[in-house]
């Protein structure tokens, strides 16, 4: 079986971050969000991937590249202009050919490895598979509605849900999916849905079923949820020993069990409890680094205090008073307290940046 993963998109929700990179390439604990949907499709042995791209000078390609590095073997399409979740998967048909194939959405992440899933569905009469989660806030998701162990209906977002369990981005369909595509409409929001085209099997009499998700799963469109991402898979890290390597573990610090420390990172007087990942060339001085925190390659924290965070590479955080929480910060961002009077806010935002002093 191939899969394909939807990665183009516009990702508004996300900017200012997403100016400049693409959602799928946002570290979730130091590794790429599109790295996490490659990890659960090979664990299931699909290894065969085609990849939904704005355009092939995405840095999608770039820092993908065919898959080697990942053990995997990665095509991409492009989607010149993002007409819906229906549209990118209508792109995929000469990539997938005559086979059953997995759609998994790019921004999606899942505690749940799905095995199960994948391996029931091939050799089944099913005609489609959806994965389901339950969700406190059912009008941002398309939602379905069961009848026994079928999917009897599936509406996108809607304005009264019928039930609480979300499709969340994990798709089996046959060939027979493409028939569905293209006898469906645009809907309100001008977007060829895929929800629409899963009810066109549904009301031609197909079985498609449902696959409930054990766990966690986050739709991480929106910086809240890439922060709770970064947080629920640290809290998956494995216990390792608090790192003792005097060379880099320096003066007067404290380093908890849990904290995975890169190569030519150095702790001076500061204090670490993890979880937390730091990249390589990292330098943390006079700091706290608390629990659920990422930070990236090439990253300075010094005299200030950073928990539950995402901090990207080339980050600069340094003399900031108070505690630094549940923040996002993309490459070469920086903060800094002012170095001379007057003491002085300064700000350099893009759009939809977000400061809370
Ligand atoms: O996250 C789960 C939800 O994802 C489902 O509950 C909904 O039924 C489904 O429609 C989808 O809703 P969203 O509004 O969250 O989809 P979004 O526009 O964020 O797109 C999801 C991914 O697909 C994202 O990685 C970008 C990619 N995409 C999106 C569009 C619209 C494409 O590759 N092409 C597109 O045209």
């Amino acid at each position: 079986m191939k899969a394909v993963i939807l990665a183009a998109g516009k990702a508004t929700r996300l900017r200012p971050v997403t100016l400049t990179m693409p959602k799928a390439l946002v570290p979730v604990a130091n590794k790429t969000l599109i790295g996490y949907a490659i990890d659960v499709l090979k664990g299931a042995g699909l290894t065969d991937i085609g990849i939904v791209v704005n355009d092939l000078e995405s840095s999608i390609p770039q820092t993908l590249g065919k898959g080697e590095g990942l053990g995997v073997n990665l095509e991409y399409i492009v989607q010149a202009e993002q007409l819906g979740l229906a549209h990118a998967v209508g792109l995929c048909r000469p990539f997938v050919g005559d086979e059953s194939f997995c759609v998994f959405l790019g921004d999606n992440i899942f505690q749940d490895k799905m095995q199960p899933l994948f391996k029931s569905f091939e050799n089944s009469e099913i005609e489609a598979a959806i994965a389901l989660g339950e969700v406190s806030d059912p009008t941002r998701y398309g939602i379905a509605e069961l009848d026994g162990d079928c999917v009897a209906r599936v509406v996108e977002k809607p304005k009264e849900p019928k039930s609480n369990l979300a499709i969340a981005g994990v798709y089996l369909f046959r060939p027979s999916i493409f028939d569905a595509i293209s006898r469906i409409r645009p809907s309100w929001r001008n977007e060829l849905e895929i929800t629409d085209a899963i009810q066109t099997l549904i009301n031609d009499g197909r079985q498609v079923c449902p696959y409930i998700l054990k766990g966690w799963w986050i739709d991480a469109g929106k910086p809240d949820a890439i922060v709770l991402a970064n947080q629920l898979v640290l809290e998956e890290l494995p216990y390792t020993p608090a790192p003792e390597d005097k060379g880099r573990i320096i003066g007067r610090s404290e380093v908890s069990h849990r904290v995975l420390l890169g190569a030519n990172s150095q702790v001076i007087d500061s204090v670490i409890r993890g979880p937390v990942i730091i990249g390589d060339n990292t330098i943390i001085r006079n700091s706290y680094v608390g629990p659920y925190t990422s930070l990236g390659d090439n990253v300075l924290v010094e005299g200030s205090e950073i928990e539950a965070s995402i901090v990207m590479n080339n980050c600069i955080i340094r003399d900031i008073p108070g505690r630094i929480d549940s923040s996002l910060l993309a490459d070469n961002a920086q903060v800094t307290a002012a170095q001379r009077m007057p003491a002085t806010r300064r700000f350099i935002l893009a759009e939809n940046s977000y400061v809370q002093l």
